[in-house]
């Protein structure tokens, strides 16, 4: 037999052997801001608890507030205690706290950023080697147009010494195409693309992760992940609580569409539809999720988003066992407020693929359960040979659980011991608890990892956001430009969302899995 030299492909081992996170000074504009609190600082403590984080890496916290580095250390340290998925261990932090230094400036002050300069040289001067520099915006948004300003005023957006500068960008890109063009085109003045790392922390978790090792690195769901055998996908992210913490401010402007489904879970689905990359190179993933975003059907009527999408408002209940307000008695929302804390959509991708196929998306607050999860519905076995089929649990549905108690499960039907021939679903599970025995890291963790070694695989392009975007704006215009909205739906806090979520399944013949 003849054996053709097949050349090695150079990403066939890059999950394994990650690139390694380059010595580099961080600077986080927001400093004081809960992003920085709860989720940056506590990734940065538990990456170098693990010893990932490169020895020498400086944290320079910038913030508006006056205040010295032994206090913000001190605030960060008792957030820490709270947030830190492994503890806060008070020797350990000590260490720790020393790489942090305090830089106090208004966003808009030249002098603040001059002298930032002179600090950041201090700091590469003292670390030696080049200087490299990733700059992450953790403000509001709002300020980041006249960071980036001052960025490329002071020449900061050009590494020194033969380094790099790196610029992490926070969400929301936007609020619909325009402003999301518009602040792409900011920071691609300053930045260019390939330096620039769009943050959807969704695609840091493990579990997003392993959507694409299931799909590619297994040969048996491959050729099943068609409208061939698929009947049909459903991505729930469900959360059981309202606006906690003064969140109902940002949030009434927002809404679930924009603060959810434009970002996270159009990711998930990107994931879950795309074609396979032919290699694992940031862009070659990248090229693939937005091709699937591309071919998303778009809503071209008002009519049709009312077919298609449901939206809705919690009202009072109760969230295990607690008594819940309605959405608009909430802190900082507008009583008479029409923002959706609800989404319940199906949507088409219009592909050979996936043609017919439909996904059903839902999101929303104040839901029984804090879950998300993917479900892939196979289609039902083509001849019953069964007289006794159960009547529940006839298809086989494989489940992503990217959260809690994350893992994959396949359900299928399997026969009762017996003499009878009964059957009952059972199912196969693979949980990351009880195989791996170690706990994932946050996905903060990994996202900082990847921007300090150069990897934007698990960050959001340009091309992406924006395709996102122009699926999304359709629905807003249809909500609220069109003086006929298609109807709010009401549900109670503690339920499963509006019956006509519950509905819009029901028309197709299918039902919402239950969680
Ligand atoms: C954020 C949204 O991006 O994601 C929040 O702004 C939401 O409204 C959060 O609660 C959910 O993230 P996670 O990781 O807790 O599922």
């Amino acid at each position: 037999m003849l054996t053709a030299e097949i050349p090695d492909n150079p990403f066939r081992d890059e999950l394994a052997t990650r690139q390694t996170p380059e010595p580099c000074t961080l600077v986080i504009f927001g400093a004081t801001g809960d992003l920085t609190h709860k989720l940056l600082i506590p990734a940065l403590y538990n990456l170098a608890l693990d010893g990932e984080l490169p020895p020498t890496l400086k944290i320079v916290a910038f913030a508006r507030r006056p205040k010295t580095s032994a206090e913000i250390r001190a605030e960060y340290a008792a957030t820490n205690a709270r947030q830190s998925r492994q503890g806060h261990n008070d020797e350990f932090w000590d260490g720790f706290r020393e790489r942090i230094v305090y830089h106090r400036s208004e966003f808009g002050d030249p002098e603040g950023y001059a002298s930032l300069g002179r600090l950041l040289d201090e700091l590469d001067a003292a670390r030696g080697g080049p200087g490299n520099r990733l700059f992450y915006l953790a403000s509001a948004p709002d300020n980041f147009e006249e960071i980036l300003a001052h960025l490329k005023q002071t020449g900061l957006n050009e590494g020194r010494g033969g380094g790099w500068a790196r610029i992490i960008v926070e969400k929301p890109i936007g609020k619909d195409l325009a402003s999301a063009q518009r602040l792409n085109n900011t920071v691609a003045a300053v930045f260019d693309e390939r330096n620039t790392y769009r943050i959807d922390h969704y695609l840091g978790k493990e579990t997003a992760q392993n959507i694409i090792v299931t799909r590619f690195a297994n040969s048996i769901f491959e050729p099943l992940w068609n409208r061939n055998y698929i009947d049909h996908i459903q991505i729930t992210c469900a959360e059981n609580f309202g606006m906690t913490g003064g969140r109902g401010a940002y949030y009434d402007k927002a809404g679930a569409l924009r603060d959810m489904v434009q970002n996270h879970l159009l990711q998930l689905l990107s994931l879950i539809a795309m074609e396979p990359p032919t290699d694992l190179s940031a862009d070659s993933v990248r090229d693939e999720k937005v091709k699937a975003l591309r071919a998303l059907r778009k809503f071209n009527s008002v009519d049709e988003v009312a077919q298609n999408v449901v939206r809705g408002q919690y009202l009072a209940g109760s969230v295990d066992g607690q008594a819940a307000v309605g959405y608009r008695d909430e802190e900082r929302v507008d009583p008479q407020s029409r923002t959706e804390c609800y989404v319940a959509m199906r949507v088409y991708i219009d592909t050979w693929r996936w043609q017919g196929v439909p996904f059903y998306i839902r999101v929303g607050k104040q839901l029984p359960k804090k879950a998300t999860e993917i479900s892939v519905h196979f289609r039902r076995a083509p001849h019953v040979l069964f007289q006794t089929l159960p009547a529940r649990g006839r298809s086989n549905v494989l489940v992503f659980r990217i959260q809690p108690d994350e893992g994959v499960s396949l359900r299928m039907l399997g026969k009762v011991p017996g003499l009878a021939m009964r059957m009952e679903p059972v199912k196969m599970d693979f949980r990351y608890a009880t195989s791996f025995g170690k706990p994932s890291p946050f996905a903060y963790e990994r996202l900082l990892l990847d921007a300090m070694a150069g990897d934007a695989t698990l960050f959001a392009r340009r091309d992406e956001v924006e395709n996102a975007w122009s699926f999304i704006d359709p629905i807003e215009r249809a909500w609220h430009e069109s003086g006929q909205p298609p109807l709010m739906a009401e549900y109670p806090a503690g339920s499963w969302g509006p019956a006509e979520a519950d509905e819009l399944l029901e028309r197709d013949g299918r039902s919402w899995r239950r969680i």
